[in-house]
């Protein structure tokens, strides 16, 4: 167990004296979990070896995945990748900071540990005055995955971070919930045609602003074996909670119907839940089930759901039912986080 210093800060009254204690711990090899737009992030110094280690003990996550690299201040992207193209220049006008990780071939320094053996780096400048001002004043490249132990929802939560990393990192800074809930879209630029690996709130849509030409990566919402992975990071188990969750699509019946079937049939004794838009939230009243409201639009919903899963373990729930959220834009990320967490166990209504 490891004595973490554990700080509140408050992201519009960052006190520099305060980060200069965690940048110090980043400075002399150490890791520090911080509050990023997306999730919270467990960062070390991405270009030592040692530093980068760490991050793998703390996560219990195996090697060869490979870890996002921070940065500060856009032009640091020099520092790190090889060659940066004029689309991908247009991308970090565009979208940086924010919630949008690009990758881009490497340079030969950046450790073979931060990017899982691979020639490529993935990059990112987060929008987060507390991870801004940690970037700055450490001046270091920050390798940081979510920080939660592997396998488990990535935390938005102050609760959530300190109750799964505390003892196991150096420094925790907490804030607030996270504004977005989900990690940052993927997309690989050194591919023929610009692909998204992980679908975020910077959408298809967004990306075709700048980009004439970008695809998806048709593994995002399937579970086929035989459709390889991109990204290291997809082909493991994620975001799983203790209890079974089965999203319902819509078919014949209308989704609350099959809901509330399903749960009628079910054993008296196991402790079930609903997670559902808070419009169709009365109607799973008086199903002797916990009702959890994931938000009125599709925004909240990304940014209350590992929340929600966090809080499905809390309560020991069982099994959870869920819809399934049909259509485009941020729909996409919403249900690549949500089939990897049911397992892709689907139902249709
Ligand atoms: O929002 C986020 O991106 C958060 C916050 C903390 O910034 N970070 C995060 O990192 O989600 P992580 O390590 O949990 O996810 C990294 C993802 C994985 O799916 C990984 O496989 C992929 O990015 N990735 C990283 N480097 C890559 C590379 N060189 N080629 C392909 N995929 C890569
Ligand atoms: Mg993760």
């Amino acid at each position: 167990m490891k004595n973490t210093i554990i700080k509140q800060m408050d992201e519009n009254a960052v006190k520099i004296d305060d980060i200069k204690i965690f940048a110090n711990i980043l400075k002399e090899k150490g890791t520090v979990i911080f509050p990023t737009e997306t999730v919270y992030g467990i960062g070390a110094n991405a270009l030592d070896v040692e530093s980068a280690k760490k991050i793998y003990e703390a996560k219990g996550r195996p090697s060869d995945n490979p870890l996002i690299c921070h940065i500060g201040k856009k032009n640091q992207v020099y520092d790190i990748a090889r060659e940066v193209d004029e689309k991908s220049k247009a991308l970090i006008e565009e979208f940086w900071p924010g919630p949008l990780t690009i990758i881009l071939k490497k340079k030969e320094h950046v450790p073979s540990i931060t990017t899982g053996g691979l020639d490529t780096v993935a990059i990112r400048m987060p929008k987060n005055n507390i991870a801004n001002a940690l970037l700055r004043e450490s001046n270091i490249v920050v390798a940081a995955p979510s920080a939660n132990i592997s396998g488990r929802p990535s935390p938005t939560t102050p609760e959530h971070v300190i109750s799964e990393m505390d003892g196991r990192v150096d420094g925790i800074i907490v804030s607030k919930i996270c504004d977005v809930g989900l990690e940052s879209t993927v997309i690989d630029m050194t591919l023929d045609i610009p692909t998204i690996l992980r679908p975020g709130k910077i959408t298809l849509t967004d990306l075709k602003k700048i980009l004439k030409n970008v695809i998806i990566d048709p593994a995002i919402l399937k579970k086929e074996e035989n459709l390889i992975a991109k990204a290291p990071g997809m082909k493991y188990t994620h975001y799983s909670p203790n209890a079974k969750i089965t999203i319902i699509r819509k078919k014949d019946k209308n989704i609350d119907e099959k809901i509330k079937e399903l749960i009628l049939n079910q054993e008296q004794n196991l402790n079930i839940a609903i997670m559902c838009m808070e419009d169709d939230y009365k109607k799973y009243q008086n199903l002797n089930s916990l009702v959890f409201n994931l938000g009125k639009n599709l925004d909240e919903v990304a940014k209350n759901l590992f929340y929600t899963l966090k809080k499905l373990d809390d309560n020991k729930v069982d099994l959870a039912y869920c819809p399934y959220f049909e259509g485009e834009e941020i729909s996409i990320a919403i249900m690549n986080r949500l089939l990897k967490a049911s397992g892709y166990r689907v139902l249709e209504s």
